[in-house]
């Protein structure tokens, strides 16, 4: 599968819409699965159980995703952060749309959906982050200032076996 990761705000789900149409394959956004499969939203999941508890639900899902579908996968700006879920990525071609700091904070501002920016400083979590989304990345794609329809064309680029590969 083609795994799009990055920071909240970074275009994921817009940009897996395009890419998964342009590639005719299936796309889905882990948030979204994560919410059909508990019939909550993010943010109730996050007051309810805690960020460890949304974490654990996050990370079987989404090993359930790569298992067993082909496509494109979009993941939640965190999820890199659970063990299971990088070592899961190890067999899927990961791309990481790369958006400044600047540019993630005015896209996301306050989105009450969007926990995290509770729980603490956007900044400090962006900065944590960015090893995590490098290392497990096989592509890096800036996307600060570019249409979906520009960034798509260059993961397409990047990754030439992409029509015939996506669910390998
Ligand atoms: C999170 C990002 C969100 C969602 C949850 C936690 C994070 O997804 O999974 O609110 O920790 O960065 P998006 O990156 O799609 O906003």
């Amino acid at each position: 599968m083609i795994v799009l990761t990055g920071f909240m705000g970074s275009g994921k789900t817009s940009v897996g819409k395009l890419l998964s149409h342009q590639l005719g394959v299936d796309f889905v956004d882990s948030d979204d699965a994560i919410q059909a499969a508990q019939g909550r939203s993010i943010a109730t999941i996050f007051a309810e159980d805690g960020e460890a508890g949304f974490r654990a639900i996050e990370a079987a899902v989404i090993t359930e995703l790569l298992a067993g579908r082909s496509g494109v996968i979009a993941l939640g700006g965190g999820a890199l952060a659970t063990a299971s879920v990088r070592a899961a990525l190890k067999d899927h071609q990961v791309v990481l749309l790369d958006v400044e700091l600047a540019e993630a904070l005015r896209r996301i501002g306050d989105d009450p959906e969007r926990p995290m920016l509770k729980l603490g400083d956007a900044a400090t979590l962006y900065r944590a982050r960015q090893a995590a989304y490098r290392d497990a990345a096989e592509v890096v794609v800036p996307v600060t200032g570019r249409t979906p329809r520009e960034i798509v064309s260059d993961v397409l680029q990047a990754l030439p076996k992409a029509a015939g590969g996506v669910g390998e």
